[in-house]
Parts: C-alpha cells; sequence; structure tokens
C-alpha cells in the first residue's frame, strides 16, 4: 500500500513520487492552499494541496485522525517555511491523489500531548498510543526483549513456562484469586512470581530456565509499580552467587548494548549494611556522592540529654551528618522546607550547621566540644560555604529520611547526572525484616541464610542481591535453600508451623526431599527496566494497557460486575449485592 513511512521521505528522494499512509495529525488552510501533516510511527511528514489539485476535493475534507492514502511528489519547501523540528521539515509532498480511507470522530486528546490529564489519556489509549513517541518506546521494550532471549539463549537458558492459574507464592504481597467452577469453595492465586515453578525446574534437572513472565501482585500502587508486570525470570543449578551474579550482568550488558549504551561489568558492589550507612537507602542512586556520615561518637559526651542518649546506644540509634557543598547559600525558606520534608518521614526535626568565613554558626554547636566540631569537619570534609544537616534517633528512621533528604537534596540542587546509567549490587541483605512485631523473610523463605547459627535474628544474613539502577530496585534473587532441614530451619524461625508450610507450599517440601540441587537466580522488572531506559517517568508508560493508581484499566473498564448466573457457577455470593463500581 505504501512505498515509505512517513520519516522516510528526504531528499534523495526529490521530484520522486511515493505513496503515503498515515492519520492526519493536523490541517491547516493558508488562503486556499491546504497543508495536512501526514502521521505515522516514524513521524509527520507534510502534505501539500492547491485548488488546482484533482487531489483538492479530499483534502478539504480532511480532519484530525482521518485515515489518509496519499500519492503525490517530493520537492523542497519554500524559503523561509521550513521546519528545522521535524526530520522531515526541508520537504513537503505535493498531492496528485489523496484517498480518505476512513473517518474519525474529533478526537478528544491531541495526540503526542503528554501534558493531557493521564485518565483521559488511558481511556482512549488507543489514539495515545499513535504518538511516535510512543511507538519508539515499545520498539525499545521488543528490543530488549529480544536481547534478553538472544544473551539467556546464547548461555544455555531454555524458556519455560509456568503456570498462570495456580497457587499462592511466597513474595508476601496480597494474592489476587480466581473462583474455580469445578471446585466449589476452592480458588486459583495468580503467581507473584513463578518463584516456586522455577526452583522445582531445577529440581527437574532443567538446569537452566528463563521466562519474560507476568507476575501478578494486589498491593498499593506507584509511579513503578502496576498490580500486573512483567518479569525477566532467571534460575540455574550447581550456582554459588558468583555464578548468578555474572549471569545477570552479561544479561544486562547484552540489553544495553541493544538500545546502543555500553555498560562496563563486573557493576560495582555495597553490602547492604554498607547502602544503608552511607546512603540511609538498600537502593542508594549512586549517579552523584552525599555520603551520610556516622558522627554519634562526637555526642556521647554532650550536654544535651537527647543527644547524649541517642549517641550512647549505636546498637539501636544513628546520628548522621550530611554535608552540602555550597550548601550555606540555602535559603531559609529551604531551610524550613527540608525540615518539613524529614518530619513526614518521622524526624523530630532538622538540625544543620553553616560554614561561613568567619567560623561555624548553628544551633547544634552548643552541643558539641571544639575538638568535636574539628574532627566532625575533617570526617565531613567540610569547607567554608557548606552546610552540614544532621539527623538523629532510631537507625531505621534516621536512615529512611536523611536517604530521602540525600535524594532531595541532589534532586533541587541538580547534582543527577541525567544521561548516567549507574548499575549496583547491593549484597548480604539481612535474612528477615521485622515490621508490627512481626518477623518476615526479607527477600523470601526459600532464600539460603548465610550465617544460620546467628543467636541474633537482626543479625542474620542471606545469600540474596538486588540490582539497582539509578536509585531504583531493578531485580533481586538469591541462592535457594535446597536442603530439607534448613528449609524447616527457616520456617520454625518465620513462625510458619509445619502445617501451614503444607499447606501453602507442601509440593514444594516434597520435591525438596528427591536430590534438589544447589541453585539460584534472579528476576529483573522488565517494565522498570524498560521506563529507566526510555526515561519515562511513569512504568505506565511502558505499558500498553496499564492500569491507573486505583488498579483499573480505563480503557476497558475493568474490573467489572460480574452476572449472577456468572457467580452462582463459581459458588459465589456477594457481601454487598448492590456496590456500584465506577
Ligand atoms: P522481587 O519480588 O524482588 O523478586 O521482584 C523482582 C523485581 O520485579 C519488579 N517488581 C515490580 N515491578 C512492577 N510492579 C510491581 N508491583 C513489582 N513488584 C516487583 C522489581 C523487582 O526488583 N521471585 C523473586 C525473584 C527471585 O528471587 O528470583 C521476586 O519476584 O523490579
Amino acid at each position: 500500500m505504501r512505498t515509505h513511512l512517513c520519516a522516510q521521505v528526504d531528499v534523495a528522494l526529490l521530484g520522486q513520487k511515493v505513496e503515503l499512509c498515515g492519520w492526519c495529525h493536523n490541517y491547516r488552510d493558508h488562503g486556499g492552499v491546504i497543508f495536512i501533516d501526514l502521521r505515522d510511527k516514524s513521524g509527520l511528514v507534510q502534505l501539500v494541496c492547491d485548488p488546482n489539485s484533482p487531489a483538492y476535493a479530499q483534502a478539504n475534507a480532511v480532519r484530525h485522525e482521518f485515515v489518509l492514502i496519499a500519492h503525490g511528489t517530493v520537492r523542497l519547501r519554500g524559503e523561509g517555511l521550513e521546519n528545522p523540528k521535524l526530520k522531515t521539515g526541508k520537504l513537503e509532498v505535493v498531492l496528485t491523489h489523496l484517498c480518505i480511507e476512513n473517518k474519525s470522530l474529533t478526537p478528544p486528546i491531541a495526540i503526542g500531548d503528554f501534558s493531557v490529564n493521564e485518565d483521559l489519556r488511558l481511556q482512549y489509549r488507543f489514539l495515545d498510543l499513535r504518538a511516535p513517541r510512543s511507538y519508539e518506546i515499545f520498539k525499545m521494550r521488543s528490543s530488549v526483549a529480544k536481547a534478553v532471549r538472544d544473551c539467556l539463549d546464547s548461555l544455555d537458558f531454555l524458556e519455560i513456562e509456568t503456570p498462570m492459574l495456580a497457587k499462592t507464592t511466597p513474595e508476601g504481597a496480597r494474592d489476587f484469586l480466581i473462583p474455580s467452577r469445578v471446585h466449589d469453595g476452592a480458588f486459583f492465586a495468580l503467581p507473584q512470581s513463578p518463584q516456586i515453578f522455577k526452583q522445582i525446574l531445577m529440581i527437574a534437572g532443567m538446569d537452566r530456565y528463563y521466562q519474560i513472565v507476568k507476575c501478578f501482585r494486589d498491593e498499593d500502587l506507584r509511579a513503578d509499580r502496576q498490580p500486573e508486570f512483567t518479569q525477566v525470570d532467571v534460575e540455574m543449578s550447581f550456582c554459588t552467587q558468583e555464578d548468578v551474579l555474572e549471569v545477570a550482568e552479561t544479561l544486562l550488558q547484552a540489553v544495553f548494548k541493544s538500545v546502543g549504551i555500553e555498560v562496563a561489568t563486573p557493576f560495582k558492589r555495597l553490602d547492604y549494611m554498607e547502602a544503608m550507612e552511607n546512603y540511609g537507602s538498600d537502593k542508594p542512586d549512586l549517579r552523584f556522592e552525599l555520603p551520610l556520615v556516622e558522627v554519634g561518637d562526637l555526642f556521647v559526651d554532650s550536654n544535651n540529654e537527647i543527644f547524649k542518649s541517642i549517641a550512647s546506644d549505636p546498637k539501636k540509634n544513628r546520628f548522621k551528618a550530611l554535608r552540602v557543598p555550597g550548601g550555606d547559600t540555602l535559603s531559609r525558606k529551604y531551610l524550613s522546607e527540608a525540615e518539613s520534608f524529614v518530619r513526614a518521614f518521622g524526624a523530630q526535626g532538622l538540625a544543620y550547621i553553616q560554614l561561613k568565613a568567619e567560623g561555624a554558626k548553628g544551633p547544634l554547636l552548643k552541643f558539641i566540644s571544639p575538638e568535636g566540631l574539628q574532627t566532625l569537619l575533617a570526617r565531613t570534609q567540610a569547607q567554608v560555604g557548606d552546610l552540614i544537616f544532621f539527623g538523629a534517633g532510631a537507625k531505621k528512621i534516621v536512615w529512611d529520611y536523611m536517604g530521602r533528604l540525600r535524594l532531595k537534596l541532589a534532586q533541587d540542587l541538580g547534582l543527577i547526572d541525567t544521561n548516567a546509567f549507574n548499575l549496583l549490587w547491593v549484597v548480604d541483605f539481612p535474612m528477615f525484616e521485622q515490621a508490627e512485631g512481626k518477623l518476615s523473610a526479607a527477600h523470601h523463605p526459600f532464600t539460603m541464610p548465610k550465617n544460620l547459627e546467628s543467636e541474633d535474628l537482626e543479625d542474620m544474613r542471606s545469600i540474596a542481591y538486588d540490582i539497582v539502577l539509578n536509585g531504583v530496585e531493578l531485580g533481586g534473587g538469591s541462592v535457594r535453600i535446597h536442603q530439607e532441614e534448613i528449609q524447616a530451619k527457616v520456617f520454625e524461625l518465620l513462625g510458619i508451623s509445619p502445617q501451614e508450610a503444607q499447606e501453602k507450599f507442601g509440593f514444594f517440601l516434597e520435591a525438596l526431599k528427591y536430590g534438589a540441587p544447589p541453585h539460584g537466580g534472579f528476576a529483573l522488572g522488565l517494565d522498570r527496566l524498560v521506563m529507566l531506559l526510555a526515561k519515562v517517568p511513569s512504568i505506565r508508560d511502558v505499558i500498553a494497557f496499564p492500569k491507573t493508581q486505583k488498579a483499573t484499566c480505563l480503557l476497558s473498564q475493568a474490573p467489572s460486575q460480574a452476572s449472577e448466573e456468572q457467580l452462582r457457577e463459581l459458588h459465589i455470593r456477594l457481601r454487598n449485592p448492590k456496590r456500584k463500581h465506577s
């Protein structure tokens, strides 16, 4: 039907006849001469038609988003009429024939205008996706998926599918349940990941597995979270942590290369504790430095009782200094905003000192000895013109708000190189985490502990690792437990009774009894990866039909109500049958 894509029209085609297909992006009538911007996935080209043209009547009837098949001759635009913003901006196609293949209602959104209300864009996603920029994103996503398959295939991994109608998995988010028609009162769970099945594939001797797979988690949504998302899921047998990290690095290097970016291996590594102590986060953005520096020891003898008591319990508490180079120029308003910012994350306040030419200034100085101050300045490498923020209190809270402040400062002060791709391993995660008095697995309960003999559960580490890209958790994985006794011990520590373990994961525990090989793996969030590569702000931009923050699909209006007959077949009676969903 066409000889070229719109954006392929270039000077080499001057004087030649072309046939182009696409949508009317825009039209103008300039003193009887009609200009149409024709758009396809590649971009735009200008069509022009004067009243003497045989195509005139058709051109005159064209409106936004009409589908057009255009025949014409390529020529240079007149002097001063060029559009430097367009790849085809020097040229135009003089219409000899125009077919309106289809009409369109007036579109409720302008194609390619990403500032339009997002709900409207999602409702009319078929129009929204027509923007060439969207095409580029999905082309990139497709290249990434191909690079994943090519790379893992070359490393001898098999692509194997695992069930979607499954049983609860160990990631610990809420499950999406599917009622069974055949089994009254029983439910499938959509997989939060293929974790158990991929481990069973290792027990089954498949040796190296991967899958580009949909996962489902019913959790609160954010810019980098969707209820259904895609993982590049990998598992391998007879491997150490080093073997797994090497595969992940080779894979990521190949993926980056497929979109024209070179990244060097091995990636930098940080121990979990180092990450928390120095950057206040287990996914630190290392495109900039701004480290947190521990200064608690300088306040142990402070004349301020609160500081003194915080500083005297270094197992529980932290006293962190954050030096902002040149920060003395920060306005009072900014400093007060920074304080409100950290208060929202549990800080009691935000002390600071300013390093003036005439000496240090700030309320905190009263509580530190002159020698202490000298040590503090040396330790933070502070210089005249800098400002140092302080956070003190329970360590998890201090890490969290100082880590967030570090990020905010870097953003506000423009310290982030937005062209950089900073890949980082965070290793040696804790085995357990405590939330609301309950112990849970920090990664998942099948993760191999590093020091199972540790008395203190807080000190127990696991052979688990996360891959972080520009401060976003891109993926995670672990070496798994392959021996039944260790698995039983971990369940016991987690307070999972043998009955409960049997009920939830019995089929897996049974498999573990039949010669499970040492194995480990990882999963990358494909949507997050493409979001970062495409430098777009939301994961929704790289998913063709995403859900909103409220977990609905505005295009198809899902979820929707089921008929009485469907519910009866599924043995379900609703608690609030009259409730309407919008
Ligand atoms: P984990 O739960 O860390 O590990 O998930 C791996 C990666 O998947 C992505 N991800 C998400 N992306 C978008 N929306 C979500 N709701 C979402 N949740 C997770 C993240 C994350 O790093 N089975 C283990 C992996 C393993 O041990 O091999 C797992 O699923 O990028």
